[in-house]
């Protein structure tokens, strides 16, 4: 029987701009490239791909009362989630995130949190009730309704995953009390250890950062083109990447840590779990798009035996 996994996160519309490059301070630069607005949101990222990797997906988030809410709600109920725990803020509108892809597959990211910012502690243990089987968080909602996800979690006994991204130094990391898996990308582990993972010893030595502020059972490091990095509190591992076609490297982070979590929550294996996020990662950044960039199960496995 497939595992229930509670998401709790944002849901945006991201307003997704190519360009060759971007322009300096004061400069109007003409691009002609193409623009789009496409589903995304760090959650709803997730809430996707985990339902594509085979897991029953329950999705807790906020959309504002407009277009773009129902626009998501309505791809989340034909995408076969289950979006009960879905609030219409009535005050804020839809979250937006402003996407620049540079034509390396580069992109810079500037996000308006709207009905996001309002996910309570509330809404989060409200969703509980769907009993589910884990429940994998992101830090794109406010920090207290992470806060109440992870105590939710510990009260029930039931694993939490997380995805640091965006991170933020001042997130208290303490408060999270047991983590499963616990997933930052390059950047968001330098802002919240101090230590870019730019070498073995480093990743080793921001994993330990990480486990002595937090009870972590697995931190596994998205290092991109390098792949991930797998520390259980003893050992380490580097897990190779797959070698893809660079499109546009938005939501692979959220990609990756939702297929980490439906794998592992199937096999229980982090080595071969940690192997099939590289290859569900490797596929997103192949594709444009955040949501529309989520691979399929049969193209995960497809990569994984090539
Ligand atoms: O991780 C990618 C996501 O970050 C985008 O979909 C955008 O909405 C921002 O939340």
């Amino acid at each position: 029987m497939a595992k229930r996994i509670l998401v709790a996160g944002s849901s945006n519309i991201d307003f997704l701009l190519t360009t060759p490059y971007i322009p300096a301070p004061g400069e109007t630069m003409i691009s002609s490239g193409k623009y789009a607005f496409t589903p995304g949101g760090k959650g709803a990222n997730a809430a996707i791909a985990a339902k594509e990797m085979g897991a029953e997906v329950v999705f807790c988030s906020r959309v504002g009362d407009d277009a773009y809410g129902d626009r998501l709600v309505a791809l989340f109920n034909e995408r076969g989630i289950d979006t009960r725990y879905i609030k219409v803020d009535r005050i804020e509108q839809t979250g937006l995130a402003v996407v620049m892809l540079e034509k390396s597959g580069a992109n810079r990211i500037i996000v308006y949190s709207g009905a996001n910012s309002k996910i309570s502690e509330n809404d989060v243990e409200e969703a509980f009730s769907c009993y589910p089987d884990a429940i994998l968080t992101q830090f794109e909602i406010k920090p207290d309704a992470v806060i109440a996800a992870a105590k939710t979690a510990a009260y029930e006994g039931i694993p939490l995953f997380v995805d640091a991204g965006p991170a933020d130094a001042s997130f208290p990391l303490e408060r999270l009390e047991k983590v499963e898996i616990f997933s930052p990308n390059e950047n968001e582990t330098e802002i919240l250890t101090g230590i870019r993972p730019n070498n073995l010893e480093n990743c080793l030595r921001a994993s330990i950062a990480l486990c002595n502020r937090v009870d972590i059972k697995y931190v596994v490091l998205k290092l991109g083109e390098r792949g991930c990095f797998v520390y259980d509190g003893k050992y380490c591992d580097l897990i190779s990447p797959y070698d893809v076609n660079v499109v546009d490297t938005t939501a692979a982070g959220d990609v990756f840590t939702a297929a980490l979590t439906a794998e592992y929550l199937r096999t229980g294996d982090i080595l071969g779990s940690a192997k099939f996020a590289n290859a569900a990662g490797a596929l997103a950044v192949s594709k444009l798009g955040a949501v529309n960039s989520v691979p399929t199960l049969e193209e995960v496995k497809k990569l994984m035996n090539a």
